[in-house]
């Protein structure tokens, strides 16, 4: 029997990868930059199942040049916003992700973000590489106190939550906005306080970000909202990068309306060379790695198949984001 054809995005780490080429046909994209549209649609032409990453726009047009033999969308993300999902399950095509697996790599890289520019690490590495060093100083890149700061957590999903057990550990107060969380299940939430989104920026010494890209996070961070942060506050971003308004943005750092951003992701994505933020020296950006361990890339490669020859084989998805397709089927 031929075995079933599949379009891979990327090539992911091994583990996952062998899982796929061992049960699959597997057309995996092999260059570092994504297939533009014209070789998406060109190479989902026909295939089975499709591995996409967070850079492939996967809508109706891909599906529908896929074919109706399409069974299974096995994304490489936690995150969906590159899939529209209302169209696979019109067409009744589960759709994965890989939720769990990152959420303390994540976690992690913000509260990375979040002590580098609360201690201006990377202006004070940039400065002694560029030969500026030349004696202790008093007011020698003066920052702000992680212990005894408030941390406003925006989104206190896993992650939010993860990077709550971070700032205990801190010393720190942590504050959340999140209307859809409930705090009895998550019973360490006690020790913090739900406030609105307004009150959080206010109080907030760092505000993080661990919303999904959805229309009401779209630029949820704008000029208005900025405006209410603290002189001194800093926003990390390790969620999507339309979730801030970059332009508003640019204009509060410049004007030195809040202290400092660290960027995980950035909108548009990648920043091409040249763009305004790089020019502040109080915008740090690096390249959509919070996820990036060994580790955890892996144990996504290898989420993100079995979601994918689940899906072949006819089974329910083990992590799927429209169990509605379910439904309609039985
Ligand atoms: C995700 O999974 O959504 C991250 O942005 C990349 O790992």
């Amino acid at each position: 029997m031929s075995k079933p054809k599949v379009f891979v995005g990327r090539v992911l780490p091994e583990g996952g990868l062998e899982m796929i080429r061992g049960a699959c046909d597997a057309d995996v994209w092999p260059d570092e930059l994504p297939p533009s549209r014209e070789a998406l649609l060109e190479r989902v032409r026909g295939v089975d199942g499709l591995v996409s990453l967070l850079t492939d726009p996967v809508d109706a047009e891909v599906m529908d040049v896929a074919g109706p033999g399409l069974k299974v969308i096995s994304n490489y993300a936690v995150g969906y916003d590159n899939v529209d999902v209302p169209a696979a399950t019109a067409r009744g095509i589960p759709v994965g992700n890989t939720p769990g697996v990152l959420t303390e790599t994540t976690a992690d890289l913000a509260f990375a973000l979040l002590m580098a520019g609360a201690r201006r690490i990377v202006e004070g590495a940039d400065y002694v590489r560029a030969g500026k060093w030349r004696t202790w100083g008093p007011m020698l890149f003066l920052g702000h106190d992680v212990h005894g700061a408030t941390l406003g957590i925006v989104g206190m999903g896993r992650i939010g939550q993860a990077m709550t057990r971070r700032a205990a550990g801190f010393g720190m107060r942590v504050v959340y906005y999140d209307p859809y969380c409930n705090p009895e299940k998550a019973p360490f939430l006690n020790i913090t306080v739900r406030c609105d989104l307004d009150e959080l920026l206010a109080e907030s010494d760092f505000v993080s970000l661990h919303v999904p890209l959805t229309d009401q996070t779209h630029q949820l961070i704008d000029a208005r909202a900025l405006d209410k942060m603290k002189k001194t506050g800093v926003l990390i971003n390790t969620s999507r990068g339309p979730v801030v308004h970059t332009d508003d943005l640019y204009e509060a750092l410049a004007a030195g309306r809040i202290a400092y951003a660290a960027l995980d992701v950035t909108d548009p994505e990648p920043l091409p060379p040249g763009h305004k933020l790089l020019s502040l020296p109080n915008c740090l950006v690096v390249p959509h790695i919070a996820s990036a361990s060994w580790a955890t890339r892996t144990r996504m490669a290898v989420m993100a198949a079995e979601n994918l020859l689940a899906g072949l084989r006819g089974e329910r998805l083990p992590n799927c984001v429209n169990p509605e397709v379910y439904d309609a089927r039985s």
